[in-house]
């Protein structure tokens, strides 16, 4: 028996912040909209509502595939207080064009339109609205819709139809499709000494957010509507509803906010916003429509993915080849991509190197991204393989990334940008104890438990979009900084406030960061955990705007000591600016005297492309766990997650730090819990609630730490961040995966590792 090592205490380590003083007041202050929410007065899109308001609630197909022969309202419209039900029957007119439907991450294809006509496409599509004077009465009239269907066959079945495969001619924005391939990794492939050739399956998964998606519109006196809506983006919602029925932006305006979560799910407007608006429209009254749990299941999910991966490797472990095939489910509607290979031409070193992803259209809804989407799937199957090939050539699985370690990406030759992956390594490693691991399978065992370490890399890209921001400093020394930024739990709220605090010197508590309304300065969706990269970079452009022109307004005073004075030779700090030398304006002072209420600023932060493309961008993690396998119900528990993260300066270590254990917790639901089952049969997907639905809860979680290593990209943001949110999953599952093999000496390739496989 080995000495299990007790973990060290939770903790993420701030990181030095060369040239730019502190990012704000304190290492890492709590959220700055914590007590809003605790308190309950953070008011949700289901929160908000009005006297006279409709309340809707949606009916959903139970064919997958057909069409609507009839559909009898007369029972639902008799119970008291239902006002109408729309349908494809009586909705009102919309505009109709494709091109205006599609919402700004729209995948190639013709975005679904809900109650357009009598084609059912996916089980649980929504066919009609009934709305109704009370919630309750709304509820029971829609279980009194009858539909009588004219079925046609459907097909949902991935694995049956694998042959079907196309490749993806158009990739959504911010994808890349899959690198031409290098040398001749086929050959490479059947000439090695040492091989793994493993297949992979991972059903469906859905997001499942606490807070159900959700509509409310509210009419303002004026007819101005106002929409409080669940999304990760009010101005991509509120383009495509101008769009879909006409109005300009100045008759309506989205909001979100307050999010309670969303991971991907509120990417795009969902049917809700659309049934609400066309019911607000129809009705002339205010409208909320809210899902329930069940039809959270009818909206987009992780899809479905088969892969196959081949290695092949030198006695040395150097890689010489890597093959990496991947096809996953889509709608009939939309070609949904996520490329899933292509971290694997990035992450190792490799000369021989084919990576193919193709799709298989099947009768269901458009798929949707859901945390690191793509590499979620393609890194846990990397990863899992890399274990193999390590234990083929009986070499640390440690050691054989080390040996492959690139500085490169091998698809592109391009360098990365930076990439502090060996930290993580060996900072992860010391941390978890991995030295002391024996590398036999089946070696470690307490009472009727065996005990596995395992442990796979994570990389996640480093993205930056372009975003607006505004900055109004009034003579109180109060600072407003706003953009249509979202926070969906991340902690936009608090890191913007600490950016525009620690550029302008001010206390937190005189910031104000507003977000979460289409109104605001353009802000792009919040995904691809980019919202600090470019949000944040708009914030820190806006405030040194502001400080030239308090920096000018200084100079023209009468008198003044700053009069000539250069911008090196000024700082900003403790509410002031400060000249070399120690002269200090307070900003209050600074206005009062300059005969100014406030002053402001509005900066356009667009991505330096040209030179971002010369480099791969990506954040790394490194992560080590422990798992307990039951032998005799083949049971696991995940007793220990070491994650050791490389993304770049942090700003907030504790809100990073809870992102990444987020992620990580969701990394156990993967490897252990979640598939949402099809009755293929049916074409639907079964297991639509928590019941069934099976997701990590507290039991399922014991010891996690995150170690943020230090580094530092001023080439993927101004701020040196590259951004964290996805990358808490990225590896995770298969560091489980490797952690079982350890344990059992059983090799698992599918997810979730339910007991059944593992026995
Ligand atoms: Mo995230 S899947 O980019 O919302």
């Amino acid at each position: 028996m080995n000495p299990l090592p007790t973990s060290q205490p939770l903790q993420a380590r701030p990181i030095a912040e060369p040239g730019t003083g502190p990012v704000g007041p304190g290492d890492a202050p709590a959220r700055v909209d914590g007590r809003v929410k605790v308190t309950g007065q953070a008011r949700y899109a289901a929160d908000h509502g009005a006297p006279d308001m409709l309340f809707g609630v949606v009916v959903n197909s139970t064919v997958a595939r057909g069409r609507i022969e009839a559909l009898e309202t007369a029972a639902a419209l008799a119970v008291p207080g239902v006002v109408a039900v729309l349908s494809h029957l009586n909705r009102p007119r919309s505009r109709r064009l494709d091109l205006f439907y599609k919402d700004m991450t729209a995948p190639s294809g013709s975005p679904f339109k809900p109650l357009h006509g009598d084609t059912v496409l996916y089980s649980g599509q929504p066919v009609a609205l009934v709305l109704a004077e009370s919630f309750e009465a709304a509820r029971h009239a829609a279980s009194l819709v009858t539909l009588r269907y004219a079925p046609l066959p459907h097909d949902t079945d991935l694995l049956a139809n694998l042959e079907r495969v196309h490749r993806p001619s158009r990739l959504k924005a911010g994808y890349s499709p899959p690198p031409q391939p290098t040398g001749d990794a086929q050959a490479a492939f059947e000439a090695a000494a040492v091989r793994v050739d493993a297949q992979f399956y991972a059903g469906p998964e859905h997001h499942n957010p606490m807070e159900m998606h959700a509509s409310t519109v509210l009419r303002d006196a004026d007819g101005h509507l106002t929409v409080h809506d669940k999304n990760q983006g009010a101005q991509n919602c509120r383009w495509v509803v101008s769009h879909v029925f006409g109005l300009s932006r100045r008759q309506l305006t989205v909001r979100n906010a307050y999010v309670g979560g969303a991971f991907g799910s509120g990417l795009r407007p969902q049917y809700n916003l659309l049934l609400a608006m066309m019911a607000a429209l129809q009705c002339q009254r205010p409208v909320r429509v809210v899902l329930t749990r069940q039809q959270m299941f009818t909206f987009g999910h992780r899809p479905e993915t088969w892969q196959r991966v081949r290695l092949a490797a030198q006695a040395d472990g150097r890689l010489t080849a890597v093959l990496h095939d991947a096809i996953a489910a889509t709608s009939r509607l939309e070609d949904y991509v996520e490329v899933v290979v292509n971290w694997s031409g990035q992450l190792y070193r490799c000369d021989n190197l084919r990576l193919r992803y193709g799709l298989v259209r099947l009768d269901q809804y458009t798929p949707i991204d859901m945390r690191a989407p793509g590499a979620a799937h393609g890194l846990h199957a990397l990863e899992v393989a890399m274990d193999e090939l390590a234990h083929a050539l009986a070499m640390d699985p440690l050691t054989l990334r080390l040996v492959n370690h690139a500085e490169r990406d091998a698809a592109r030759g391009l360098p990365y940008s930076s990439k502090e992956l060996r930290s993580c390594y060996a900072e992860g490693a010391a941390r978890f104890g991995w030295d002391r691991r024996p590398p036999a399978p089946r070696s470690m065992r307490q009472g009727h438990e065996l005990v596995g370490w395992g442990m796979a890399t994570g990389q996640w890209d480093a993205m930056q979009m372009f975003a607006r921001a505004s900055a109004v400093l009034h003579a109180d020394g109060r600072l407003v900084v706003a953009s249509a930024a979202s926070d969906i739990g991340t902690g936009t709220y608090t890191v913007m406030a600490q950016i525009a605090a620690g550029a302008m010197g001010l206390p937190l508590e005189q910031v104000e960061f507003r977000l979460g309304d289409s109104t605001l300065p353009v802000a792009p969706v919040e995904g691809g955990s980019s919202h600090v990269t470019t949000v944040g970079s708009a914030v820190e452009g806006v405030c040194e705007k502001l400080q030239r022109q308090l920096l000018r307004l200084a100079r023209e005073l009468p008198d003044s000591p700053f009069s000539g004075a250069r911008w090196s030779d000024v700082r900003f700090a403790e509410g002031a600016i400060v000249l070399r030398g120690g002269t200090a304006l307070p900003y209050p002072r600074l206005l009062a005297l300059a005969g100014r209420t406030h002053v402001q600023e509005k900066y356009l932060m667009l991505p330096r492309l040209l030179q971002q493309k010369k480099y791969v961008r990506a954040v790394h993690s490194a992560v080590f766990c422990e798992v307990r396998v039951d032998e005799d119900f083949g049971t696991v528990r995940v007793t220990r997650v070491v994650s050791a993260v490389a993304a770049g300066r942090i700003v907030n270590p504790r809100l990073a730090r809870s992102q990444v254990m987020g992620g990580i917790v969701w990394g156990i639901g993967q490897a252990l819990h979640e598939e949402t089952l099809a009755d293929h049969r049916l074409g639907r997907f079964m297991n639509h609630n928590f019941a069934e639905y099976h997701i990590a809860t507290n039991a399922d979680v014991h010891d996690i730490e995150v170690v943020f290593v230090p580094e530092d990209d001023r080439i993927v943001s101004r701020l040196g961040a590259k951004g964290v949110g996805e990358i808490g999953i990225v590896g995770v599952a298969a560091a489980i995966s490797n952690a079982i093999f350890h344990a059992t000496g059983r090799r698992l390739r599918s997810t979730p590792m339910t007991p059944d496989k593992v026995m």
